[in-house]
């Protein structure tokens, strides 16, 4: 089954969009970094290095369906935010928007009978229920604990321990 125009554009529009998500969370290190915030920059960083992941599942899977990969200008992201919290407050809203983004795809999908493209789109569904909870439990702990040095520093080392 050959690749609808309009699927193809959609799905490299999602590539461009997870490449930003990258170049975003990539950004957001740097603001931590210049912060002093080492936990917050390194956990950010393997984000974006998830995100660039994210971004090679559609490139491959724009391959596999026999269609042509089209990189896009990416968008420049905000170098800085008003708080600690603001930076992952605006994280959370963007992976919603990003779950929107997937949730129109698989509509997409479904209005063109498009099978392949809406199982490929599964994992997505899935994985955009944890990007959120993620940025989510950051938030909590920031609104619970508030931005004191103390708080900072207690999260700031849990936020060093995520893996790659
Ligand atoms: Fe690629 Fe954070 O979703």
């Amino acid at each position: 089954m050959e690749l609808k125009r309009e699927m193809l554009d959609a799905l490299n529009s999602q590539l461009n969009a997870e490449l930003y998500s990258a170049y975003l969370y990539l950004a957001m290190a740097a603001y931590f970094d210049s912060k002093g915030l080492k936990g917050f920059a390194h956990w950010m960083r393997v984000q974006a290095e998830e995100e660039v992941e994210h971004a090679m599942k559609f490139y491959d899977y724009i391959n596999d369906r026999g269609g042509r990969v089209i990189l896009r200008a990416i968008e420049k992201p905000p170098t800085e935010w008003d708080s600690i919290t603001d930076a992952i407050r605006a994280g959370l809203e963007h992976e919603r928007a990003v779950t929107e983004a997937i949730s129109s795809l698989v509509d997409l999908a479904r209005k063109l009978g498009d099978k392949p493209t809406e199982v490929f789109l599964h994992w997505f569904i899935e994985e955009q229920v944890e990007e959120e909870k993620s940025f989510a439990e950051i938030l909590q702990a920031l609104q619970l604990a508030g931005e004191s040095p103390q708080a900072l520093l207690l999260l700031d080392q849990r936020l060093a321990q995520r893996k790659d």
